[in-house]
């Protein structure tokens, strides 16, 4: 088979025909027997709805401050993350917990480090309304966007009332979240059918990434997000966070420390890794996945095959016009950065 030919053929948007099957129209499918599939270019089934929930994503008048969006800790010029330790609230406070990217989120089996909240729509209300981050209340979240007449309108075309409230919100911000994916990467291609999509290297890394049994943990389209496991699973994990992972939301002892397995699309673009933002390099996470999660130390060479491989993540990274937001009203409630 000539591999080069069938993955050009699968990427185009017209339906194909591999082995008599025949595929739904713009997926992606896997050639090989892998326990990692090819991330789906997004569906779009709603256009306005996903049009109002780009705007509300990067919208800082969601904010008390009028100055943080979801796009100020989700950084999509940066792989959906801040790049930081941890992130940086309402009032410069020093947030608790490393930012996970929102790209691919829609795939995760619940969000946040913990699992607290169950999807993507139910997260998104947390935020504007957590002290440590926009620090403002849906109330006032809704009555900013109710004054400004450019919101109505969208409001309007999108749920056929402009009687704005929470759930229509959440509702936008998910739909434009679920668009939030990055198919087409390196590794995406191989799995397609296409051997030199790959160097040797980076083959090498997969392989290793298999045989030491990473992935037990980092596995399915999203290589992580499905499951809940220990940190420190061999030898413990010291950290300064408080953060005490799922039995913060089982209340069972027995989850302590157990935290959603990150997906690893895009790693190479959302440093620093883990809960507590604690490596600052994929060499150094590779070495702690290694000793902690696996009792295993690899070679220097062994570790730069996994990094070489985990590079090959990197996906298209959504294309996104800068929403131009509507201009407040002489109504709209004005910021208050500096207020109590
Ligand atoms: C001040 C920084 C900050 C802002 C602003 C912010 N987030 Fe987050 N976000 C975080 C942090 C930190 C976490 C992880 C919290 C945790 O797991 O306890 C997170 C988690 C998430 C997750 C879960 C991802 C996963 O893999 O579990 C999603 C989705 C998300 N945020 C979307 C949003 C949306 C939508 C907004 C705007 C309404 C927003 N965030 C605003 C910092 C921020
Ligand atoms: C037992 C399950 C398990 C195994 C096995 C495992 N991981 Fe992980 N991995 C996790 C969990 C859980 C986290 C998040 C831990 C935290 O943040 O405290 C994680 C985090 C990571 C991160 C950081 C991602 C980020 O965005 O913060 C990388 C990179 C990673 N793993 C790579 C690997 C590699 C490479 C291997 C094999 C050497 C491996 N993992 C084996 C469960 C596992």
């Amino acid at each position: 088979m000539k591999f080069k030919t069938l993955s050009a053929a699968l990427f185009t948007t017209a339906a194909v025909s591999v082995s008599g099957v025949s595929m739904a129209y713009d997926e992606i499918v896997s050639v090989r027997q892998e326990p990692v599939q090819p991330i789906q270019p997004a569906k779009v089934s709603d256009p306005q709805l996903v049009k109002l929930g780009a705007m509300l994503f990067f919208d800082p008048r969601l904010s008390k401050s009028g100055f943080i969006s979801c796009n100020s800790c989700h950084n999509l010029s940066r792989g959906g993350s801040d790049n930081l330790k941890t992130s940086i609230g309402d009032k410069w406070q020093e947030g608790p917990i490393n930012s996970p990217t929102v790209l691919n989120s829609s795939l995760n089996v619940a969000q946040f480090w913990d699992g607290r909240a169950a999807d993507l729509k139910e997260q998104a209300g947390g935020p504007i309304a957590n002290p440590g981050e926009m620090a403002f209340t849906h109330e006032l979240a809704v009555e900013m966007l109710q004054s400004v007449p450019g919101y109505t309108v969208e409001f309007r075309k999108a749920f056929g009332t402009d009687k704005i409230n929470i759930d229509m919100v959440t509702d936008a911000i998910a739909a434009f979240e679920e668009t939030l994916v990055t198919p087409h990467s390196k590794f995406d291609k191989w799995l397609a059918g296409d051997d030199d999509a790959l160097t040797p290297t980076e083959l090498r890394g997969w392989d290793l990434f298999k045989t030491s049994g990473c992935v037990a943990c980092h596995n399915g389209a999203a290589l992580g997000g499905n499951s809940f496991q220990k940190m420190g699973l061999v030898e413990p994990y010291h950290t300064t966070a408080a953060a005490e992972g799922r039995s913060a939301v089982t209340g069972k002892d027995a989850d302590r420390f157990n935290f959603k397995v990150p997906t690893l699309r895009n790693v190479e673009l959302t440093y620093p890794y883990f809960h507590d933002g604690g490596a600052d390099t994929l060499v150094e996470a590779v070495d702690i996945m290694g000793r902690l999660q696996l009792g295993k130390k690899f070679t220097p060479d062994e570790n730069a095959a996994i990094v070489a491989f985990l590079k090959t993540l990197t996906g298209e990274q959504p294309r996104i016009i800068v929403p131009i937001l509507p201009p407040s009203s002489d109504a709209t409630p004005r910021p208050t950065p500096f207020a109590d």
